[in-house]
């Protein structure tokens, strides 16, 4: 079995991800992370030294990798649902949960961070606003299940994917 949270920056897919994984005993992939550490440089960094495309290509290569593994809880980057092939590979998964929020909430908690997500300009507000307009129709499009966050702690998100998905 295979678990795959997709969702908006903010959303806390890292940290749900992570817990779900302890308590299924599954291993856990954050994407991020996984292409910080491959390319030893920060998400920030690959952006700005590269470019978005050129992380993108990582991102979708690594998705693919990471598909052909089992006992697997997969964090994925906010953007993942930026590209159609992507949208076309996670419609064929079983159980990709979409973390759902309001923008209030997003705009909470990536506004300590903001600075290590280069997608989000000055304007926290209207980027998040924008961004997530045009990306919300895929996100549904791609997922079998949809969980709301807003007011809920890490251990009552993994306690409802525990109840209604598992
Ligand atoms: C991105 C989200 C980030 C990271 C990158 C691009 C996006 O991941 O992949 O900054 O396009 O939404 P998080 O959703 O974990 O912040």
């Amino acid at each position: 079995m295979r678990i795959i949270l997709i969702g908006f920056m903010g959303v806390g897919k890292t940290s749900v991800g992570r817990l779900l994984s302890k308590k299924l005993e599954f291993d856990f992939i954050d994407m991020d992370l996984e292409i910080e550490k491959s390319q030893k440089l920060s998400i920030s960094e690959i952006f700005n030294i590269y470019s978005e495309s050129y992380f993108r290509n990582l991102e979708k290569n690594l998705l693919k990798d990471l598909l052909k593994k089992d006992n697997l809880v997969i964090s994925t980057g906010g953007g993942v649902v930026a590209s159609k092939e992507n949208i076309e590979i996670l419609k064929g998964e079983e159980n990709v949960i979409f973390l759902d929020a309001r923008e209030e909430t997003i705009i909470k908690n990536v506004s300590n961070d903001s600075n290590k997500r280069p997608l989000l300009e000055k304007d926290l507000e209207s980027s998040i606003h924008k961004l997530l307009k045009y990306r919300y129709e895929n996100y549904i499009k791609c997922c079998n299940y949809i969980v709301n966050v807003d007011f809920k702690n890490i251990e009552d998100i993994v306690k409802i994917i525990e109840s209604e998905v598992l």
